[in-house]
C-alpha cells in the first residue's frame, strides 16, 4: 500500500449518532459540521426540517426531491482527521435503515437529553451498538434546562446498559444556574456564559477542587462545596479511564454540554476523536479478518435507497469501504452477482450535496448507481483478493401486516414488486404456508415503511392491494421440532409464517404466547429473529 493511501485511512473517523428524537442530535450534527466548516450557519442539516413534517407531506417531499436530500453520510475535516458521520433518521422514518447503518460505523455518540435519560429508540439503537462491541461516546445534552441529577443519569447508563460510564466532564448545576463543567483531567473549569448564548469562545479557568477561594468567587460557596464532594466521589468511587475497555464498548466516557448553545461541543470533539478509532477490521464470511489497510479494495452494500421519483427509477447503493482504496473506472468483482463491475457515478454526501469523486479510502461511505444488481450484505472487492464480508444482520419486525393483491391481472406486477421492495430491505415479506404469492404477511420495524410501499407499488408496479394490520409483535425462528411444524400446538394469537428462503417462523402478540407455545410442544426449539 502506497504512504498516502495508509495515511489517508489513518485519517478516518467514521461514526454514527444515535438518539431518542428530540434529544439534540440535528443540533450536536451540526455544531461538529460548524467547526469543520463543512456548512456555514447552523439550520443547514437538511434531516432536520424533514424529519418534522407530517407523513403525507413526506411522501410528496420525497418525490419533489428525490434521493439527493436524504444523505446518508456526511464529510468533513477537522484538525487533520477526515470524519465520516453517518446518519441514521429517527422520527417517523425510523426503519430497518437505522439498524443496518450502525454496521458501516466504527463507533457511536449517543445523544441524552439530561431531563429525560434513557428513552426507547436510544435503547433499541444502543443494543444493536453493544452487540458489535464498537465503541460508544455519550453526551448529555441540555444542561441549560432543568436536568436530571448526573448521578442518576450514569447509573441509569451502567443499570440499563451493563457498561462502565467514565464522566470526562461534570456539570456545575443546570439550567438557569447553570455555571459550566469541571473538566476531570484537565483539572480545570468551562464556565458556561448563558448571556452569550454560547457564541464566545469559553473560557476556560484553571482550577482544581482544591481551589477553594478562586472556586468561591467563580461559582459561589454551595455549589463549590457540592461540585468538590462530588468530584472526590467521582474520583475515589467510578471506573477507571481505561481506553481498552473504551475501545470494546465496555466503558463508556460520558460529556456533559448543551449542543444548542454550543457549550462543551469543541472539547467533546476534540476528545472524542483522540479516543475513537480509526477504521475497524471487518470479517468476512469463513472468519478470516480483512485488515483496512489490506491493499485490495473491498466494501460492502449497507443501504440501498430508491427513487421515489418516477421519472428516475433509479436506486442509489452505499457501500461502506472496508479496505484499500477505491478508483473510479477501475473494475472490481460482484461477488454475490459473480460478475466483474465497474460502479457507476460514484458519490459521496456532504452536509448540503452530493459530489462525484474519483477516490475514496477505507472508513468512506460511496454511493453508487445500482440498475438493480445489489441486495443489502453484498460485497464488491477486488479482482485479484475476492472475500466476501459475513453480512449485514436482519432484525426483527415490530409490525406485521397482510398484504393481498385485488387485481389477479397484475399477479406478476405485486410479486415483481414485493420482491423487488424486499430485496432493498425497506420490508421483509413472509408467505403463510400453503398461500401462494398473492397473500404475504409484511414485516417492518416503523410504520411509516407501510406508506412507502402503498406508494411504490402502486407508482412503479401500478398495483394496488388490501392492507390489513395484524397483531402480532414477536416474532421468533423456529429452530427445531419434534413434531410435523404444521402440527404444532399454538395458542389463537400465534402463526406459522415463512420467508422467501422456506426457513419457518411463529409470530406472537404478546411474550407470554412465546412461552405457551414452548410449554405445549416438548422438543421445540426458538431462537430470536435478530441475527448479528
Ligand atoms: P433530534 O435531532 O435529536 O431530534 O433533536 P434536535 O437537534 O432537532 O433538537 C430538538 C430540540 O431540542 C430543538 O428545539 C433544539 O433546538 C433543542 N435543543 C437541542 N440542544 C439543546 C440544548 O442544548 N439546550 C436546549 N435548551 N435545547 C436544545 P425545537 O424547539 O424542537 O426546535 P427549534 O425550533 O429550536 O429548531
Amino acid at each position: 500500500m502506497d504512504e498516502r493511501t495508509q495515511r489517508e485511512i489513518e485519517r478516518r473517523r467514521t461514526f454514527a449518532i444515535i438518539s431518542h428524537p428530540d434529544a439534540g442530535k440535528t443540533t450536536l450534527t451540526e455544531k461538529l459540521l460548524l467547526y469543520g466548516g463543512a456548512i456555514q450557519s447552523a439550520g443547514s442539516v437538511k434531516g432536520k426540517q424533514s424529519d418534522k413534517h407530517a407523513v403525507s407531506d413526506w411522501m410528496e417531499l420525497e418525490k419533489q426531491r428525490g434521493i439527493s436530500v436524504t444523505s446518508s453520510v456526511m464529510q468533513f475535516s477537522y484538525s487533520g482527521y477526515c470524519i465520516n458521520i453517518l446518519d441514521t433518521p429517527g422520527h417517523q422514518d425510523f426503519s430497518e435503515d437505522t439498524y443496518r447503518t450502525l454496521m458501516a460505523a466504527d463507533s457511536a455518540v449517543m445523544v441524552i437529553d439530561a431531563a429525560k435519560g434513557i428513552e426507547p429508540q436510544t435503547r433499541k439503537l444502543f443494543h444493536v451498538c453493544a452487540k458489535r462491541g464498537i465503541p460508544i461516546f455519550t453526551f448529555i445534552n441540555k444542561l441549560d434546562r432543568e436536568a436530571r441529577d448526573p448521578f442518576d443519569l450514569l447509573d441509569e447508563l451502567e443499570r440499563e446498559f451493563g457498561i462502565g460510564t467514565y464522566p470526562m466532564n461534570w456539570p456545575i448545576s443546570c439550567g438557569v444556574i447553570f455555571k459550566g463543567v469541571f473538566d476531570r483531567r484537565a483539572r480545570c473549569i468551562h464556565t458556561f456564559d448563558n448571556f452569550h448564548g454560547g457564541r464566545n469562545r469559553l473560557s476556560t479557568i484553571e482550577c482544581d477542587i482544591t481551589d477553594t477561594a478562586k472556586l468561591d468567587e467563580l461559582i459561589g460557596e454551595n455549589l463549590r462545596a457540592e461540585l468538590v464532594e462530588q468530584i472526590e466521589l467521582l474520583d475515589g468511587a467510578s471506573f477507571d479511564f481505561d481506553m481498552d475497555a473504551i475501545a470494546h464498548g465496555k466503558l463508556s466516557p460520558v460529556f456533559f454540554g448543551s449542543a444548542l448553545n454550543n457549550f462543551g461541543v469543541e472539547d467533546f470533539l476534540e476528545s472524542f476523536l483522540q479516543m475513537t478509532t480509526a477504521p475497524l477490521s471487518r470479517k468476512t464470511d469463513t472468519g478470516e479478518t480483512v485488515d483496512p489497510f489490506d491493499d485490495g479494495f473491498s466494501a460492502f452494500v449497507f443501504k440501498i435507497q430508491a427513487n421515489m421519483n418516477k421519472a428516475h427509477r433509479d436506486r442509489i447503493a452505499f457501500l461502506r469501504i472496508c479496505s484499500g482504496k477505491f478508483n473510479r473506472g477501475e473494475e472490481y468483482y460482484h461477488m454475490q452477482g459473480g460478475k466483474p463491475i465497474k460502479l457507476a457515478q460514484p458519490q459521496q454526501m456532504m452536509a448540503e450535496e452530493r459530489e462525484g469523486i474519483s477516490e475514496a479510502f477505507a472508513g468512506d461511505i460511496i454511493g453508487v448507481f445500482d440498475p438493480g444488481i445489489f441486495s443489502i450484505g453484498d460485497t464488491v472487492c477486488a479482482k485479484s483478493r475476492k472475500v466476501r464480508f459475513s453480512g449485514v444482520p436482519t432484525f426483527a419486525p415490530e409490525h406485521f401486516a397482510m398484504i393481498e393483491q385485488i387485481d389477479a391481472m397484475k399477479r406478476k406486477q405485486f410479486a415483481k414488486g414485493m420482491n423487488q421492495i424486499a430485496q432493498e430491505g425497506a420490508i421483509q415479506i413472509f408467505f403463510e404456508p400453503d398461500a401462494g404469492m398473492e397473500r404475504v404477511v409484511v414485516g417492518v420495524i416503523g410504520m411509516l415503511q407501510y406508506d412507502v410501499l402503498k406508494f411504490r407499488m402502486k407508482s412503479e408496479y401500478g398495483v394496488d392491494y388490501l392492507h390489513r394490520d395484524l397483531p402480532y409483535q414477536f416474532i421468533q425462528r423456529i429452530v427445531k421440532s419434534d413434531k410435523d411444524t404444521a402440527r404444532l400446538d399454538l395458542a389463537s394469537d400465534t402463526k406459522r409464517i415463512l420467508d422467501v428462503h422456506g426457513n419457518e417462523y411463529l409470530v406472537f402478540t404478546g411474550r407470554w404466547s412465546v412461552q405457551w407455545a414452548l410449554d405445549h410442544n416438548e422438543g421445540l426449539v426458538l431462537e430470536d429473529f435478530d441475527r448479528m
